[in-house]
Parts: C-alpha cells; structure tokens; sequence
C-alpha cells in the first residue's frame, strides 16, 4: 500500500476569515517537504479561494465538498468541476451521507458526479455507508455494494488512480460512536474484494479506502493500523489545529 490520506471534511464551517486562520496554522505548522502521507482539506466553497492561497507553500491538498454534473449554465447556488479547478482544488467529496440524505442524492446522481470528477481529471473522494438499521438487519454489505456498484458502472479500470472510497457509518457520524476496528477492517476488506472481482487486485490496491466517522486522535491509531484502512475522512477533529496534526502525526508514525 502506499501512503495513507488523512481527509478533513470542514462541511458547513468556517468562513473565509476562519478557513484562512485554521489554514495558516496548518501551514505553519506542515511546510513542505514534512510529511509522506495525502493531505487534504475540504472547506466550504465560498472559503476555498482563501484555503488554497494561505496553502501555497504546502503539500496540502484542498478539496470540493460537492459539485453538479454540468459545466455551468442556470443551476441557481450550484458550483461546477471547471470552477473548483480553477479555484485550485484537485480533490472532490461525493455523495457525502448528509447531501444523500438532507438533499435527496441517490447512487445514480452520486455516480453521475464521480464520472464527472474523475472524467475532468479530479481525484473522487466517494462516500458509501449503511444506516443503522440496515446494520441491525445485516444488510449493510448490501448497501455498500449497491453504493459502490452505481459508480463503477459509470467508470473504468483506468480511473482507479483518481477514486478514492470513504466508508463512513451513518451511525458513526457526529455521533461520537465509531465503527470498531473490527467493523471497519471487515467493510473495508469487503470493498477492496468487490474492486477486485470488478476490476483485478492491482487495481483495486491502487485505491485508497478511508474510514469516517468519529475519527480522532485517541482510537485513530488502531483504525489506521487496520490492513484495509488507508486513512481517514474526519469531520469534527479536522476543525481543530491541533487534532488534524495529531492524526496527520499518526498517519506518519504508521506509514
Ligand atoms: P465526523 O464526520 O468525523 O464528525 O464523524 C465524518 C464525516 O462526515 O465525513
């Protein structure tokens, strides 16, 4: 396996003003050259311009938390792959739990957007994840497969190098509560081996599977040290100086 990619998904927080301070103390505190891992922030749109610029300098990487599937055109509050470019992003969230769930995005449209992503030459970061009752019932695998399944019909073997797949619980999210290590490694596993039987085993080790939910610096090392857990997408602990250097700190003590 190669490096771990450590993720942090700001969603709905911090402004440009706030993006840019949590940025600079990043920057401070990771120049160039000071880690081997993937790092990648994703703020809200309005305050990538600001990330990307108090960055310059770093090997961080920002990222999109959404875009559409078209260009441009009369898509009211909508951003597009060409604009989160151009804004310097080389990254891109899809299909995140909270956008399936509080604004209506199913495995076609969230398919749709990958193809987009990856077509336009931008790294995928595909979210996947089973709800807490279809984990009571035993489907989550299910689940899983019919999530990743979409996106794969819609892409090829040769864009395993720009898929990145986070499986995050929706049980787990902002909830405190994590997947055990256990939990995680299974899915995990169950991902990697669905890559494979798609596309062949060194394609599916080209792509990275993140865990989310909960994550921080106190259970991430044992997440982390799980043979199919190649890093973290981490909401809550990334908005913190301190906790995302602490698993960035992790990520490059395991590596
Ligand atoms: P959390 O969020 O770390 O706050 O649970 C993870 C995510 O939703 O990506």
């Amino acid at each position: 396996m190669s490096n771990f990619m450590i993720a942090g998904n700001w969603k709905m927080n911090c402004g440009p003003s706030e993006a840019k301070k949590l940025s600079d103390d990043l920057a401070k505190r990771w120049p160039s050259g000071s880690f081997q891992c993937d790092v990648v922030v994703s703020p809200p749109s309005i305050s990538i311009l600001s990330v990307v610029d108090a960055l310059k300098g770093t090997d961080i990487a920002t990222s999109a938390q959404n875009v559409h599937t078209e260009d441009s055109g009369a898509y009211t509050g909508e951003i597009s792959t060409p604009m989160v470019k151009d804004a310097g992003c080389s990254y891109v969230i899809v299909g995140h739990s909270e956008r399936r769930e509080y604004y209506g995005e199913d495995n076609d449209l969230v398919a749709e957007k990958a193809r987009k992503v990856i077509l336009d030459d931008l790294t995928a970061i595909v979210c996947v994840g089973e709800k807490l009752e279809q984990r009571k019932s035993g489907n989550q695998e299910k689940v899983v497969m019919e999530q990743l399944d979409a996106v794969l019909n819609k892409i090829t073997i040769d864009h395993a190098p720009k898929l990145v797949i986070a499986y995050e619980p929706i049980w787990a999210i902002g909830t405190g509560e994590t997947a055990s290590p256990k939990q995680a490694q299974e899915m995990h596993l169950f991902i990697r081996n669905f890559l494979k039987e798609r596309w062949n085993e060194k394609r599916s080790s080209e792509v990275k599977i993140l865990y989310g939910g909960s994550m921080k610096p106190a259970n991430a090392e044992e997440l982390l040290s799980q043979n199919d857990v190649d890093g973290g997408l981490i909401g809550g602990a990334s908005l913190k100086e301190e906790s995302f250097s602490g698993l960035i700190e992790i990520a490059e003590k395991l590596s």
